[in-house]
């Protein structure tokens, strides 16, 4: 049956058995246009592909996962909002970074019904997984706004590895990941691949993304929370500089105050057909955890692939 005359539901299901495929110790990935994906969001981007139409004043939140997805939701969340609410009663205090933002490639329904982003109001904050080579046309044509994070690999393979036990029960031999993850086979890999195309695309237009690296920020949230803030198309004035309103940001999006926020280990997120325990989404938020993960071989070893991939491209972790 061909893409044109199959329904939204089996949209792309018939190409995905056709491409090539990795079994993992958990559930096979598929290589398509050059990057590896889970059947359940593989679907969901094909069907973005077909159905998404950008305007032009979306701004696309873009993570490769375990990055601080969860935290520039929250970051943008309170940037974009802070005329609304204040601190003591902000929604971010009951309600999940992940369940304000949505995240298109994980919770677009497989019958393609957009309406779960049609409603949100101008300018619409999305975030996606998706590589930038994947992202639906229209949001180019539209020139919409990118802002990109990504992590040292050691940290966000770590990470990773951790909350592979949310899906799967049980995270998977340490080793068994390390070695795909090393190979770039993993959800939305290879890792490099995924961060190469949006920092090249950031260097050609600046104007257009906003790379930020988690490493940088938990060095200085405040003045990642202005540039970011400016992106956003929402700077603080001197006013809101003087009474320390950045700040305030910066303390209600902290690691800290949101896994004390999600804390129950009952309480779920779902999205799309991913459920998750909420508190799943802070582990524990510092930089350089791969310590005491992994060893110094294994950290030598994805540092060399890594430093090969990126090499001419000013991109260094
Ligand atoms: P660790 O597993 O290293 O702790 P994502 O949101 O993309 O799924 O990324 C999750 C990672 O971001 C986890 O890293 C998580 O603990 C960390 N994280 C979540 N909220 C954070 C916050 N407010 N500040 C800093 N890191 C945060």
């Amino acid at each position: 049956r061909s893409a044109t005359n199959s329904s939204p539901e089996s949209h792309g299901t018939d190409l995905i058995s056709k491409l090539p495929m990795r079994e993992t110790p958990s559930e096979p990935l598929f290589l398509y246009k050059n990057f590896w994906f889970r059947r359940i969001f593989l679907e969901r981007i094909m069907l973005l592909e077909a159905t998404f139409k950008a305007r032009h004043d979306d701004i696309i939140l873009a993570t490769n996962p375990k990055c601080g997805t969860t935290w520039l939701k929250a970051l943008s969340f309170a940037i974009t909002n802070r005329s609304h609410y204040d601190s003591g009663n902000h929604p971010l205090l009951t309600r999940h970074p992940q369940e304000v933002i949505p995240t298109i490639d994980v919770e677009i329904p497989l019958n393609g019904d957009l309406t779960f982003i049609e409603k949100l109001p101008p300018p619409r904050i999305l975030a996606t997984h998706m590589p930038l080579s994947l992202l639906p046309e229209s949001i180019s044509i539209q020139g919409c706004r990118i802002v990109y994070i990504c992590r040292d690999p050691k940290d966000a393979f770590v990470s990773r590895w951790h909350f592979m036990s949310e899906f799967f029960g049980e995270k998977p031999d340490i080793n068994v990941g390390f070695n795909m993850f090393c190979e770039g086979v993993l959800g939305y890999g290879p890792y490099w691949d995924h961060c190469l195309e949006y920092w090249r695309e950031s260097v050609i237009k600046s104007d257009r993304i906003l790379f930020l690296k988690y490493e940088e920020m938990m060095l200085e949230p405040v003045k990642f929370v202005k540039v970011l803030a400016s992106f956003l198309g929402a700077p603080f004035t001197g006013e809101e500089e003087d009474a320390g309103v950045p700040e305030e940001v910066v303390r209600l999006c902290s690691f800290k105050t949101l896994s004390g926020a999600n804390s129950s280990q009952t309480e779920v997120v779902q999205r799309g057909s991913v459920v998750v325990k909420k508190s799943a989404y802070f582990r524990r938020g510092k930089v350089g955890d791969w310590v005491n993960h992994i060893s110094e071989e294994m950290a030598r070893k994805l540092d060399d692939i890594v430093q090969e991939k990126l090499k001419g491209s000013g991109l260094v972790f």
